[in-house]
Parts: C-alpha cells; structure tokens; sequence
C-alpha cells in the first residue's frame, strides 16, 4: 500500500483555530456529495430501538463518511448510541432510518469485510492462541497452506508468537485482546471496529495495548474505529475524533488530530505533554461533560 493516505489524512481543513495540531472542521452534509472515494459513507442514520416502554430513539441523523486509513476515535456520554453506531457498521442491527454503505454498497449483516474487537474478547478458552487466529480462515475454507504462515505472521505482528501453544484461559487480559486484534486483523477486512476494547485493562498493560495497535495502523493502513471513554487515549490513538451528544447520539464535533502522527514519528507519547494537546483535551472534556 503506498503511504499517500498518511498525507491525505491530515490535508488541512478550511476552518483552522489557534491549536497547532487541530483542524476544526464545521460539520457539512454536503461532505458527501464532495467526495467519493469514501470507504463508509453514513447517511441520514436513524436508529431505535423498541423498548417494552415504548420506542427508545438512539441515534439521529447521523452522516458522516469514513476514509481508507482513517482512525477514527468516537467519544461521547455513557449511553449515547456508540455501541449502537459500531453495531450498525458492523451489520449487527440495521438503521432505521437512512444508509450505511460499505464501497457502495448497502451494510446488510456480518461479515469479515468488518473486524470487531469488543472489551470481552469472546475468544475459545480451550483452543490454544494459535488456533483461534486461525479460526477464520479455516471457516471461509481458506487451504491450510494458505492461511498457516499468514497465522504465523499476525501473532508476530501482535507479540504473542512465544505464546501460541498456550490456551486462551492462560493468558492475560491485555495478552487476550492481542488474540482478538490478530484474530480481526487475520481477515484482512476493510475495517476494524473496536469497542471499548482497552476498557477492561491496567494502565501499562493499556498503553503498551495502545502503542501495538497505533503501529499496526500505521504499517498497515487500516481504517480503524474505536470507540472510547477515554479522550487522552482518543487523542493519542486518532486521525480524527469524532464526539457525539447525549441521547439520542448526534455528531457534535468532528475534527482532525495529528498527535498520534506525532508519537509514530518520535517514537514517544510526550506529546500529551505539550501546550496544544492539554488545550485539545480540555476542550474535548468540555464538550462530552457539557452534554
Ligand atoms: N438492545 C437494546 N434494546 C433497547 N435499547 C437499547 C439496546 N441497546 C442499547 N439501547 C439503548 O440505546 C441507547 C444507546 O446505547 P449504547 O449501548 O449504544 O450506548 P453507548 O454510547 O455505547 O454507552 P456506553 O458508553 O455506556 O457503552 C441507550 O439509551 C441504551 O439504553
Ligand atoms: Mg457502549
């Protein structure tokens, strides 16, 4: 893959305020009709949900597109529709209101175009790390030849080659969401949807979870989106942060960010210690406890 989606990624916006590494876009529906190499393109969504009270409204009129190697970083209150957005671009549960494409094409249920990474990997305790990365390929009736050494590669990619004989219930917590991410990533899908899916972790075990994920993206060129509490790890992990509000969830703030560029280049997270990602933090605090 050539690395001109690096540069696409953070082409400044028309709207720029005073922090250095931040272009504040103003929300455009046309953004759509705009562009068209888009990989997702999330329009007019609607979902709710029927609850035994009656209708539960989730989502409203959420449009935006996801680029090819995008990593986008989805913040927002405790139940404002996250799970919901990540559910729908899975195929989990369809809109009920507007469309989710995927190439131009409408989502209409799972496959392994999409690889979702959950908090609680719901991995085969018994099977041995090795042969829940293989799980996959072995089920699409991928040749054994095939897919072995690619098996062999991804557990490299994500460190866990030493420990590919061992079981699932062997290992720890950050050691298993490895498996999940190799596990999502074996598939080569268009991609990769994660919920929470450091939520459950300590906080070395989570950074060093982060620094493998933000190194797989930017070797691969994965588009990734990642739902989280967390607005340092947002800022550190992003290409681009997108906030929603209280339920029923809307997007409320969509912006670039190019400090995990930043960390990648330096090979080091000081830069949460500068001036402009203490400014960014704060204003994005704002915003989500504002709601
Ligand atoms: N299966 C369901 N049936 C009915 N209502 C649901 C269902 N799933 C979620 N909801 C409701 O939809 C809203 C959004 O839920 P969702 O799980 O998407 O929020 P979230 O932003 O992921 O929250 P959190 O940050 O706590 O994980 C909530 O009001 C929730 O109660
Ligand atoms: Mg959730």
């Amino acid at each position: 893959m050539s690395d001109t989606w690096k540069e696409k990624l953070y082409e400044p916006s028309d709207e720029l305020i005073s922090v250095e590494n931040v272009n504040y876009k103003r929300i455009e529906p046309s953004i759509q009709e705009a562009e068209s190499d888009e990989l997702i393109a999330i329009d007019h969504v609607d979902l709710s949900y029927k609850g035994n009270t009656g209708s539960i409204k989730a989502l409203e009129d959420i449009n935006f597109n996801i680029f090819p190697g995008e990593f986008i970083c989805v913040l927002g209150p405790s139940g404002c529709g996250k799970s919901t957005l990540l559910k729908i671009l899975a195929g989990f549960i369809q809109p009920t209101g507007g469309t989710v494409k995927l190439d131009g094409k409408e989502i209409k249920g799972t496959d392994w175009h999409r690889g979702v990474v959950f908090q609680h990997p719901p991995l085969y305790e018994w099977f041995s790390v090795r042969s829940n990365v293989a799980f996959g390929p072995k089920m699409r009736g991928i040749p054994k030849e095939e897919y072995e050494p690619k098996v062999e590669e991804y557990l490299e990619k994500v460190n866990l080659s030493e420990f590919a004989d061992k079981k699932i219930y062997e290992l720890s917590g950050g050691m298993k969401q490895r498996v999940s991410i190799a596990r999502a990533l074996i598939n080569n899908p268009e991609i990769l949807l994660m919920d929470e899916p450091f939520g459950a972790l300590d906080a070395l075990t989570r950074e060093s979870v982060q620094d493998l994920t933000r190194k797989i993206w930017w070797e691969t060129g994965k588009t990734i989106f990642f739902i989280t509490h967390d607005v340092e790890e947002a800022l550190l992990l992003a290409s681009r942060i997108i906030v929603l509000s209280r339920h029923p969830g809307k997007v409320i703030e969509d912006i670039s960010v190019n400090f995990s560029r930043q960390v990648v280049e330096e090979g080091s997270t000081d830069v949460k210690f500068s001036s402009d990602f203490y400014k960014c933090r704060e204003r994005l605090l704002r915003l989500i406890n504002s709601q």
